[in-house]
């Protein structure tokens, strides 16, 4: 009996490219696979490491009881037709680098991948991982040529979207779990703003099995483990030394992947393109969506008190000052 590998039959399995296997974008490839989530392309300039690290994590499918492909490849051609890309490439941070100092190198290399993919997968829903977040995933709408398109932001608002708020939000939990001694599952907090030293944790809004930690723990304290969660990036690239966080990163983008692709409709926050929503306009930012097969489905206003309100606005400020310092290589990458 013969036997041939190739089918004819025509069928579609969800796909999802991740551009940079660094760290972060080959933990979130094997996430995305043994969750069964769907086919992985993992791109970078970096030749023959992608295809590695796809061999490898192909040769542990049988063990880890999935059917997923991945490929890893240098060529964006191989990218075609995906549902999701995640731009995971650029630089970390190195010890007492801030998410800043980052910026401008990420910025030529975030508008290149994102010029490149788009072209290939025009339809795709877009997540942005690389820092500085929020300016990046700004530089990524801009680079699909969907804010040219789209002048209302309406396609934008929907597709494209960057990742740090459910890492903070993870990580806030984190910390009121190890701090009370309760099970991480019991937690749910919200982070909202841009991922840096100004992000906006929201105390009020964080309970364990709906109970308010304004309940559970001190004002001193809550305070504490608010600064240990804008300092939590950092806290890791110091111990680390050689880079820095990457399982927690990819987990977060990969219940932001798994929301969209299981139409799952999970709140989330997300850096999301604002229309007037908190005051804010024309940025992205960290701010409650639901997330669904289109992508973001609704962004969700919560009621903030105006010390909070003004904390988001400086987070935002913050964030306009970097896009307007990278505009300059995004006009000399797109002429
Ligand atoms: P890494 O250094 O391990 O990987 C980056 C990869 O990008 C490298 O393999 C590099 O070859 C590749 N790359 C560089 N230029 C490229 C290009 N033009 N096209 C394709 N690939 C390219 O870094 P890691 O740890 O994976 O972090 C990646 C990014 O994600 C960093 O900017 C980091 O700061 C950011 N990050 C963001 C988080 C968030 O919450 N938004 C959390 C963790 C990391
Ligand atoms: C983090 O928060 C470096 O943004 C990255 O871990």
């Amino acid at each position: 009996m013969s036997y041939s590998p190739s089918s004819p039959i025509m069928c579609h399995s969800p796909r999802v490219t991740v551009v940079g296997a660094g760290k972060v974008g080959s933990t979130l490839a094997q996430r995305i696979a043994e969750k069964n989530l769907a086919d992985v392309v993992l791109l970078d300039i970096v030749e023959g490491m992608p295809r590695g690290l796809a061999l490898d994590l192909m040769e542990a499918r049988g063990i880890e009881l999935h059917n997923r492909r991945i490929i890893g490849t240098t060529d964006y051609a191989d990218t075609y037709g995906s549902d999701i890309v995640v731009i995971t490439a650029g630089f970390p941070r190195k010890p007492g680098m801030t998410r800043d100092d980052l910026l401008l190198t990420n910025a030529k290399i975030v508008v290149e991948a994102t010029k490149k993919a788009i072209t290939y997968s025009p339809d795709a829903i877009y997540i942005v991982v690389t820092n500085p977040l929020d300016v990046m995933t700004y530089l990524a709408w801009q680079a699909t040529g969907l804010a040219r398109v789209d002048p209302e932001g309406l396609v934008a608002r929907r597709r494209i979207m960057g990742m740090a708020g459910v890492l903070d939000s993870a990580r806030f939990e984190t910390f009121i779990a190890m701090e009370l001694g309760v099970c991480p599952l019991d937690v749910k907090a919200m982070v909202l703003g841009s991922h840096g030293d100004l992000m906006v944790p929201l105390p009020r809004y964080a309970t364990v099995n709906g109970i308010p930690i304004t309940e559970l723990l001190d004002v001193v304290t809550i305070e504490r483990l608010v600064q240990r969660t804008r300092n939590g990036g950092a806290e890791i690239v110091e111990l680390m030394q050689t880079g820095g966080a990457f399982y927690a990163p990819a987990s977060s983008t990969c219940m932001m992947v798994e929301s969209i692709l299981l139409n799952q409709s999970r709140l989330l926050p997300v850096a999301a393109y604002l229309q007037g929503e908190y005051g804010l306009n024309d940025i992205f930012i960290g701010v409650p969506c639901r997330l669904g097969c289109g992508g973001i489905e609704k962004v969700v206003e919560l009621q903030l008190t105006d010390a909070e309100r003004d904390a988001l606005h400086t987070s935002a400020q913050a964030v306009r000052k970097s896009i307007a310092r990278t505009q300059e290589i995004f006009a000399a990458v797109s002429r």
